[in-house]
């Protein structure tokens, strides 16, 4: 088998004409400056000054008013919100960097208060997620029972995905990626405990990833294979994901099925599928099936990331905190200089402090 692979953090990823100046991509951080769910100068900034990745996915941005499941969170459905992102794939362009949007459905990781009016919680099925979430307007709040999907819904949510990547595509965007991992609304589908449907989208291994290969599918028709990437965490149990019998066979089944469609890259969150012999021969098994880049994330450092590329394992690799603190974290890790610890007390905080102001090692970031 052929892979995309550059051996090295530090030099260049091609696939289908499009350039990743490095291996290091930015992972998708949710980071709640987006008020009103409108992006907005501070996060151009933001995102621009991290332009030297060779891949930068934005936060989570909902393809659907009912999408947006947390304060201050945005989306990419009205012209507000495409105007809002055009100055960030702009700033982000213009420095020599490339920039693809999380397109992100939390389902029923949600509460009412965060969300735009008319909007309506919604999942695979009427299954309450355990825990609480946070709202600007009555501080914690349990998650609220969403509703089940009629098949109406379901076909609305497609098209939903489907309008939001073509925005997307008009915001500047060099493409999508479908958040598919973390217990949202894609993985609600794919997990028997979440999704207990009885008609074409639920029950067997096929009929649960149904939704997220159609969502998929209609992307793909929409903007071409090469602009789209998938996100997925086998065995995580964030937001009240609970372990089934079939995990490894099911992402086995959509390792196949995303590779015949093709997709540019699959982007697998590991260390919950690193912690057992099954995890590990399933990750093995992604990486074998599906021949185009594959982005691996979780708790990496430069050695392991170095040790993964050498071995591999992966054709990139994706550090979310580590960008937080370091805006050019590409320049720090190739002249191994050390890190800045970040701040979780401003990850959601609405303004620029723990946002912008985190210190630049050199003037010379894009060296
Ligand atoms: C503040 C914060 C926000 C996050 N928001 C998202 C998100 O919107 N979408 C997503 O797929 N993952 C999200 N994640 C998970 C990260 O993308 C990443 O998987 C995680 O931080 C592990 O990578 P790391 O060890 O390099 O930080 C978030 C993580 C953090 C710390």
């Amino acid at each position: 088998m052929s892979y995309t692979n550059t051996l090295n953090l530090f030099s260049p990823v091609k696939k289908y004409g499009i350039e990743f100046s490095n291996a290091i991509a930015m992972a998708p951080m949710t980071r709640s400056r987006a008020l009103g769910s409108v992006p907005n100068d501070l996060m151009a900034t933001y995102y621009e000054q991290r332009a030297g990745a060779g891949l930068i996915i934005t936060e989570g941005n909902s393809p659907s008013p009912n999408g947006i499941g947390y304060a201050r969170t945005p989306g990419i459905y009205s012209a507000e919100q495409i105007a809002g992102w055009k100055k960030v794939t702009t700033a982000v362009h213009a420095k020599g960097g490339k920039i693809f949007t999380q397109l992100m459905h939390v389902g029923r990781v949600s509460h009412s208060a965060n969300m735009p009016a008319g909007t309506k919680i919604l999942a695979p099925s009427a299954i309450q997620a355990a825990g609480d979430m946070w709202t600007d307007v009555q501080g914690l709040q349990p998650k609220e029972k969403p509703e089940a999907m009629t098949h109406d819904e379901i076909k609305t949510a497609i098209a939903e995905f489907t309008r939001a990547a073509i925005n997307a595509i008009d915001a500047g965007f060099d493409g999508v990626e479908l958040h598919g991992a973390n217990g949202y609304l894609l993985e609600q589908f794919l997990n028997p405990n979440t999704n207990q449907r009885t008609d074409e989208y639920g029950g067997s291994i096929e009929k649960r990833s149904r939704f997220v290969l159609e969502v998929t599918e209609a992307v793909v028709n929409a903007i071409g294979k090469e602009k789209v990437g998938i996100r997925l965490s086998p065995y995580n149990v964030f937001n009240d994901m609970a372990l089934y019998s079939e995990i490894a066979a099911t992402y086995t089944y959509l390792a196949e099925q995303l590779s015949k469609l093709d997709i540019l890259y699959l982007h697998v969150i590991d260390y919950a599928a690193r912690t057992s012999e099954e995890g590990l021969t399933l990750l093995k098994s992604i990486r074998n099936t599906f021949g185009n880049i594959l982005i691996l994330n979780g708790g990496y450092t430069r050695e392991r990331a170095e040790q993964a590329l050498a071995n591999r394992e992966a054709d990139m690799i994706s550090f979310g905190t580590p960008f937080i603190s370091n805006p050019d974290l590409h320049y720090r890790l190739k002249h191994g200089i050390a890190l800045q610890e970040s701040n979780p007390d401003t990850f959601y905080t609405p303004d620029s402090k723990g946002y912008t102001d985190y210190a630049f090692a050199s003037q010379n970031v894009l060296a």
